[in-house]
């Protein structure tokens, strides 16, 4: 049977909008998360090792993407029967690792009609085509997705990295600059590239000790880590 085609959300679209029933209740998104940033993301299944050592991940550190004023929200082509027992089987059965008693107080999205799922183009059905892949939404205050990850069926996303992508998306929009290769806050930031070779030359010529040119079009200036964390959560 040919797959059915259904077309992906990209960078810079709005949120596709929805309705759904979770763990905590029905939600319609994107509008009950209104001024947040949420992280939307998919796991193939319920019971099932890998999702469950990244459900536990997330659960531990729900309460520094709440500092991000991140929303997470889980999904899956499970009920909600389901959800309810794994995520009460994780708190009370699981320990893994320095993790235990995790209780995960996200909504976990029940998708068993794959309408989610396919809206935000989560099944691939080369790699399943009766789970979603790994795929993460980082969605803004104002609906817009701003990145999407995927990772395959057997491999566990990195949370430092998700945790990193916030803060880096947060920087770029709070001070105007775009990020190099692996930055954490603290490091130096890029200055966007300056529209006329006037400004570059100014630039190349700062006194200040604040900006690096390493060439015309790469320059570099200091952003403190407590200056980025004021900013955070905003
Ligand atoms: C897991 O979460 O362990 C898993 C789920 C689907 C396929 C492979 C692994």
């Amino acid at each position: 049977m040919e797959n059915q085609f259904y077309p992906m959300p990209r960078l810079g679209d709005t949120a596709p909008t929805f309705e759904a029933s979770t763990t905590q209740g029905k939600i319609k998104f994107p509008e009950d998360f209104k001024d947040k940033w949420v992280i939307l993301f998919s796991h193939p299944s319920d019971f099932t090792p890998v999702c469950t050592s990244e459900f536990m991940t997330f659960g531990k550190m729900q309460k520094e993407f709440d500092d991000l004023n991140c929303q997470l929200i889980g999904i899956s082509i499970d009920g909600l029967y389901s959800h309810i027992a794994w995520l009460r089987t994780i708190k009370e059965k699981i320990e893994y690792k320095d993790m235990k008693n995790i209780e995960v107080t996200f909504p976990l999205i029940d998708d068993v009609s794959m309408k989610v799922a396919n809206l935000y183009g989560m099944v691939q059905p080369n790699e399943s085509t009766t789970t979603a892949v790994r795929a993460v939404f980082f969605i803004d205050p104002k609906g817009i997705i701003r990145t999407i990850v995927y990772y395959p069926l057997a491999l566990g996303r990195n949370f430092d990295e998700l945790k990193r992508i916030l803060i880096g998306l947060q920087t770029v929009d709070n001070f105007n600059v775009a990020l190099p290769a692996d930055w954490r806050p603290g490091d130096d930031v890029i200055i966007p590239t300056a529209g006329s070779c006037g400004v570059a030359k100014d630039r190349m010529e700062d006194k200040s000790g604040n900006i690096h040119c390493y060439d015309w079009f790469f320059c570099t200036k200091k952003l403190s880590k407590e200056e980025v964390e004021s900013k955070l959560g905003k």
